[in-house]
């Protein structure tokens, strides 16, 4: 199979899991227990259909969006995710560089593998930083002090990983950074040799956001040893409320749920909310954002941007988020695949793809802009 050959999301899936070492590949496409939330991420979309209006005049469509004070050409954007270079020697050089072509957001994980000034300097496009936030307080000051530096234009702070979500299919693979190796591991990653020639033939395997401050020479760290030892479980709305203050710019909170939560976010000064549940990777039986968007937009939806992830794989997904009230979209498997599968040449055909499908489907629609996409336009069974 080739990148040509790949269509849609689960073509990406199918290529990258040929590609990747098993432990790689299950990193990615896993989530927590049963996996129950994430499976229902995607079904969520389906409990609705869209309702077309048409001769609209539609041979021109404008899907450009303004969220958090950043012009998008589409509105839909990489979320941030760790550790890209593990899936691809370029990691997030490659996503950077196809949102940029694309005119889009991308974030840039405290868990990245390549500098997040080293991206700001290269590419125009806007860059959310994703933070952590450390029991060590001098390691927050210090990462968000360089987000400021570089000229990060928007401070996103995850709230939904105070602790390891339980991945039980890394606990099999054994899964963890740097590696360490069990027999079957080892098994795993000799099959795959050309991701280990890459491997060993590209730059060493770096955590530069959190190099300065954590010493990984003493072992390996896996995921959920890094949210159990690292993050501070005691993290409050104040501390939260601190942290927007210092920033004094566009600040969002990533995998915010509820109501009364999104209020809060307006009250201490946030700019953005993200409904998610971390593609399902930490609360299972958690709610999905698309089943919670409604109320979340009819609480503050005129008070701050509404944004969502978890599930998107189709442009309809995205034009049904829009239409009852997202200001924009995430994915994070979504890119994630195609670049295990191809680098950047994959993530920018992935884009280009949901570029389409979303042109595609607003056409389809009868909408010309994005502010004409509305509840009117859904039905829900
Ligand atoms: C993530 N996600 C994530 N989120 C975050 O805030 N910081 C991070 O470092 C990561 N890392 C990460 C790694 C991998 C492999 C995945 C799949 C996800 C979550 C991510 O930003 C986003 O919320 C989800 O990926 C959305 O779900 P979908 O689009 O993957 O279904
Ligand atoms: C994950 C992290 C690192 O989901 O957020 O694996």
């Amino acid at each position: 199979m080739r990148l040509s050959q790949c269509h849609n999301f689960h073509d990406f899936r199918k290529l990258a899991k040929r590609r990747l070492p098993s432990p790689i590949f299950n990193y990615i496409d896993g989530a927590a227990d049963d996996e129950v939330t994430y499976n229902r991420n995607t079904a969520s979309f389906e409990d609705c259909d869209l309702l077309p209006n048409v001769l609209a005049g539609v041979e021109n469509i404008d899907m450009s969006v303004t969220v958090m004070g950043q012009k998008l050409d589409m509105p839909f954007y990489c979320s941030p995710t760790a550790l890209q270079r593990l899936f691809h020697h370029d990691g997030e050089r490659a996503v950077a560089a196809a949102a940029e072509k694309f005119g889009t957001m991308f974030g840039v994980s405290s868990l990245g593998t390549v500098s997040l000034k080293e991206v700001r300097q290269k590419h125009k496009n806007p860059q959310v930083y994703q933070f952590y936030f450390h029991k060590d307080r001098g390691l927050n000051k210090a990462m968000m002090d360089s987000a400021k530096e570089a000229g990060v234009e928007v401070m996103m702070l995850t709230v939904d990983s105070i602790t390891g979500g339980n991945r039980e299919r890394d606990l099999r693979t054994g899964f963890s950074i740097p590696f360490r190796l069990t027999l079957g591991g080892m098994f795993q990653f000799a099959i795959k040799p050309m991701w280990g020639i890459n491997y060993v033939t590209h730059e060493g395997f770096k955590l530069p956001q959190l190099d300065d401050h954590v010493d990984m020479s003493g072992g390996a760290l896996s995921i959920g040893r890094y949210f159990t030892e690292m993050l501070d479980p005691s993290m409050t709305w104040d501390d939260v409320a601190e942290m927007v203050k210092l920033w004094d710019g566009q600040f969002c909170l990533k995998g915010l749920m509820s109501v009364e939560d999104a209020k809060k976010a307006v009250d201490i000064g946030c700019t953005g909310i993200i409904l998610s549940n971390h593609g399902g990777r930490q609360l299972d039986g958690s709610r999905s954002p698309f089943d919670q968007l409604a109320e979340i937009v009819d609480a503050v939806g005129d008070k701050i941007d509404v944004i969502m992830d978890s599930g998107v794989q189709r442009g309809t997904h995205v034009i049904k988020a829009l239409s009852l009230g997202a200001k924009a979209v995430g994915g994070g498997r979504f890119y994630l695949f195609p670049l295990a599968a191809a680098g950047q040449p994959g993530v920018e055909r992935a884009l280009g793809l949901m570029r389409e499908e979303i042109r595609r489907g607003m056409q389809l629609m009868g909408c010309k802009s994005v502010a004409e996409l509305s509840r009117k336009n859904l039905k829900f069974r």
